[in-house]
């Protein structure tokens, strides 16, 4: 049986796309990255996935008088490159019911908290702010709501009395590259 295709939406630094990228060479995850998409045309990613040698697009929302069009492009492209599992990383903005209909239950995100605590935005400052004692990462089914899939994997990290939002995100960070590499082959084993 061929490979399954993966397709990266990303908005940044893209930290997560090259660990994603790494464990496809190195056969962690028996899967090939056939395409990135970014809808930030400075997402630093996006030389980083072209140092790779892997197709890149450029897709700004503005550029498209509506979401549903600007889906409808970033949904052929996918599936132009035989894109069987979308992967968000770091992909800054909701995704709309367009996409999630072309890709239904074929779209992961990672999140940098214990789901379901602490959706949205700065999720290791919500978590220091909490005081929590523990914090870590998910990986989860895309759906309409905020960070609110069903969950696929997750990893812990202890919070200590002198972690500031830097060090902390730097742990977490450290765990999602190995977190999302192993939840992606988990989703691919359950779809094969
Ligand atoms: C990560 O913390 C991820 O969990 C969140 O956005 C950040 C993206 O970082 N969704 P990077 O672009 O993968 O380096």
């Amino acid at each position: 049986m061929s490979k399954k295709g993966l397709g990266i939406l990303i908005s940044g630094r893209g930290s997560n796309m090259e660990a994603i990228i790494q464990a496809a060479l190195s056969k962690q995850i028996d899967a090939t990255v056939n395409v990135v998409i970014s809808n930030k045309k400075n997402a630093l990613g996006i030389d980083s996935a072209k140092s790779y040698g892997i197709k890149t697009f450029i897709l700004e929302k503005k550029d498209y008088s509506s979401k549903k069009d600007y889906e409808e492009e970033i949904s052929r492209i996918l599936k132009d490159h035989s894109v069987d599992l979308v992967c968000l990383a770091g992909y800054m903005t909701l995704v709309g019911e367009t996409l999630l209909a072309s890709f239904n239950n074929k779209i992961i995100n990672i999140h940098p908290s214990l789901l379901p605590a602490f959706k949205g935005l700065n999720a290791q400052k919500q978590a220091l702010d909490y005081g929590v004692s523990y914090a870590g990462c998910s990986v989860h089914y895309v759906d309409q709501s905020m960070d609110g899939g069903a969950l696929i994997m997750q990893d812990i990290v202890e919070v200590l009395d002198t972690d500031t939002e830097e060090s902390l995100s730097k742990k977490i960070l450290k765990k999602e590259h190995l977190l999302y590499p192993k939840a992606i082959n988990l989703v691919l084993k359950k779809k094969s």
